[in-house]
């Protein structure tokens, strides 16, 4: 067995957080307690409330396992299987996105709009991903009915399990398919169209965060040569499914608020278009209001 996990709780998460900071992980304080909560099966309450209890040896060959996968950089999120995503517990594989704070925005403001439209809502998502969007507009607006649309049928499965998790598999259509394709025979149906799609520029990939780079799913990130390419497809092909009056929302990054904001500007049938910023100021999801024949 590696020393490195013997001993007790805290000489445990104090050798392993300076063992992540020396292998450049970001949060190294943070994974360790993760990991060991995982061990465990603790809470973090239980963690600091126990700093003195020691290690089983299965526990520690457990935990030691599960720290060297994340010193060779594989995210906490597929170590454990799970992330937390708007206060609810989402199963996360690799082959999903691994959903992040921001994107809690995107989810905010679609329910903002929700909240002023008549009953029942018909939301579209394009790019569910492990369905974090999806399966939070469900669970949070009792009047929701969603499509979501995944390339991937392995994504769409962990999507599955998130909305049976949470309740809301009865609400929520899975189609697999190329962006907006499986849903061609229905335009003009929906009160929202949402998306965070893949938008990273490629040339950007190669100097991504390691964990990102080389763990996430390059189908969830590749948004074509300048990280555009997914925005001009879903108002090319995406607008015409909204209702009257429906709206069209998604993430973007944090450098690209004007550009997607000029492309719906330059859609006849969008108007009122709106960049919102995330916490710490930048430009996070952009929205319009489709309108026709203006
Ligand atoms: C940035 S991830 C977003 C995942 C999730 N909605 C979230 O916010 O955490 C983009 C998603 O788009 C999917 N995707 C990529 N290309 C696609 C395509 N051509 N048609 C449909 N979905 C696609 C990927 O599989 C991935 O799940």
């Amino acid at each position: 067995m590696d020393p490195q996990a013997t001993g007790n709780v805290a000489d445990v998460l104090q050798r392993t957080a300076a063992r992540f900071r020396e292998a450049g992980v970001d949060a190294p304080r943070l994974d360790a307690e993760l990991l060991l909560m995982e061990t465990l099966g603790w809470s973090r309450e239980d963690l600091y409330r126990n700093p003195e209890g020691e290690l089983q040896e299965s526990h520690a060959e457990r935990f030691e396992s599960l720290v060297s996968r994340r010193v060779r950089g594989e995210p906490v999120a597929y170590i454990t299987g799970s992330q937390e995503f708007w206060s609810l517990d989402l199963r996360v594989t690799p082959h999903v996105l691994i959903p992040r704070p921001e994107t809690e925005h995107l989810v905010e403001t679609v329910l903002d709009f929700l909240a002023s439209r008549p009953d029942p809502c018909r939301v579209l998502e394009v790019g569910t991903g492990s369905g974090a969007i999806a399966v939070c507009l469900a669970k949070e607006s009792a009047r929701a009915e969603v499509w979501a649309t995944d390339v991937s049928a392995p994504a769409l499965d962990v999507a599955r399990e998130n909305a049976r998790r949470h309740g809301v598999e009865r609400r929520i259509h899975w189609l697999r398919g190329d962006l907006l394709a499986p849903v061609r025979g229905l335009p003009g149906c929906f009160d929202v169209l949402v998306s965070n799609p893949p938008y990273v520029p490629n040339g950007e990939i190669p100097r991504l965060q390691r964990d990102v780079r080389d763990w996430e799913p390059a189908l969830a990130l590749d948004g074509g040569a300048d990280g555009m390419d997914f925005y001009r497809r879903i108002v090319r092909d995406g607008v015409r499914h909204v209702r009257q009056g429906g709206l069209l929302a998604v993430e973007v990054g944090a450098e690209q608020g004007d550009d997607v904001s000029r492309l719906f500007r330059a859609h006849g049938e969008l108007r009122r278009v709106r960049v919102r910023p995330d916490y710490a100021g930048l430009p996070r999801v952009v929205t319009a209001e489709r309108v026709q024949g203006v």
